[in-house]
């Protein structure tokens, strides 16, 4: 169900949720304060309670309402990256709800980049709690549309058009004046060391591992096969009994091929923002087999190569 916003904001004052766009991917959103709004996150997502929500603030100003601790790092961090793809966990104040940190000693935040979700939170004065707007483990949505065929047609969606960075925000955590980065998004290790003027700290034992990054994620109904090069991809369609289809991601278009592909241009912010639509346009062929001709092992793709290989992951 589309709704606006003013009945967006009235319903999510009210304790229910609704989905909302943001620049990364659609994220099922309650109020941050409301117990029972943010257990109804959870159910409706089918997401394990032990696997914490961001909470998106308007301002970097309404952080301390969140914190107990916002260190001179922290503050660069966040006024050099937000609003945008970026998500600080820092320590918790103890008045945060625990169901929100799922117990966690810390708190997720993070100022969107999206101009109707900025009015939203600006008009309404809420503080949202919002994980992407899909049931566990399945593709994000990228557009409204996803989300209603993700999670039925009786979640409320403020429609905010087709979201512009397409995969989820970095995620980097805090140890004191130190860093360390939870999440590969299209904000990269070395544009936030760049700011930070010191690399991420790596595997310290005080600092936690983002929970809920299961390695079954992201995934396409149909199973999905990762290649390196266009022609072990062909071959490994030709040799199949399988009806397969593809994602081509590559400089130049694929030869004609005989079965269905999706191609987008190997340049890196063009392939985050069409993955997901990609991938559940490739979903909805309900052919038996997707296939991937993946981007490069190099730094700018790290975000893409995580998602593809979390969607490809098999046990
Ligand atoms: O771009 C995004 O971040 C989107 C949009 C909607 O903002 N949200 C999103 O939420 O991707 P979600 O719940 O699908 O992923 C959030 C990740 C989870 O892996 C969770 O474990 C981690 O953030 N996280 C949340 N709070 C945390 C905390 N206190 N400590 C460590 N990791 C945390
Ligand atoms: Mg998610």
């Amino acid at each position: 169900m589309q709704v606006n916003l003013n009945q967006a904001i009235a319903k999510l004052k009210a304790g229910e949720v609704v989905a909302i766009p943001t620049e990364t991917v659609y994220g099922l959103a309650a109020d941050a304060t409301n117990e029972q709004a943010l257990r109804q996150i959870y159910a409706v997502k089918q997401r394990p309670a032990d696997n914490p929500l961001i909470v998106h603030i308007g301002d970097v100003a309404q952080v301390p309402d969140w914190a107990a601790e916002f260190s001179p790092l922290a503050l660069t961090l966040a006024k050099a990256f937000w609003p945008g793809p970026f998500t600080l966990v820092l320590p918790a104040k103890d008045s945060v709800s625990a169901v929100l940190r799922a117990n966690e000693p810390t708190v997720a935040l993070r100022v969107p980049g999206h101009s109707l979700t900025l009015q939203l939170l600006k008009e309404s004065g809420l503080a949202l709690a919002a994980p992407s707007a899909n049931k566990y483990t399945q593709l994000s949505p990228t557009t409204a549309a996803h989300v209603l065929a993700g999670l039925g047609e009786q979640v409320a969606v403020l429609d905010g058009g087709a979201c512009q960075v397409g995969i989820e925000s970095t995620i980097v955590c805090m140890a004191g004046n130190n860093w360390q980065l939870l999440r590969h998004g299209m904000i990269t290790e070395a544009q936030i060391r760049a700011v930070a003027g010191k690399p991420a700290i790596v595997g310290a034992s005080n600092v936690p591992k983002a929970p809920g990054q299961h390695l079954l994620h992201y995934s396409p109904k149909t199973p999905l096969k990762l290649f390196d090069g266009l022609p072990s991809l062909t071959a490994y369609q030709q040799n199949s009994t399988q009806i397969c289809a593809a994602l081509i991601i590559d400089d130049y278009p694929p030869p004609n091929l005989d079965f269905s592909c999706i191609y987008l241009p190997k340049k890196n912010a063009e392939v985050a923002e069409h993955l997901y639509e990609a991938l559940h346009r490739l979903d909805a062929l309900n052919v038996e087999q997707l296939l991937v001709l993946m981007p490069p092992n190099s730094p700018e793709w790290l975000a893409i190569l995580d998602r593809l290989n979390r969607a490809g992951h098999k046990d």
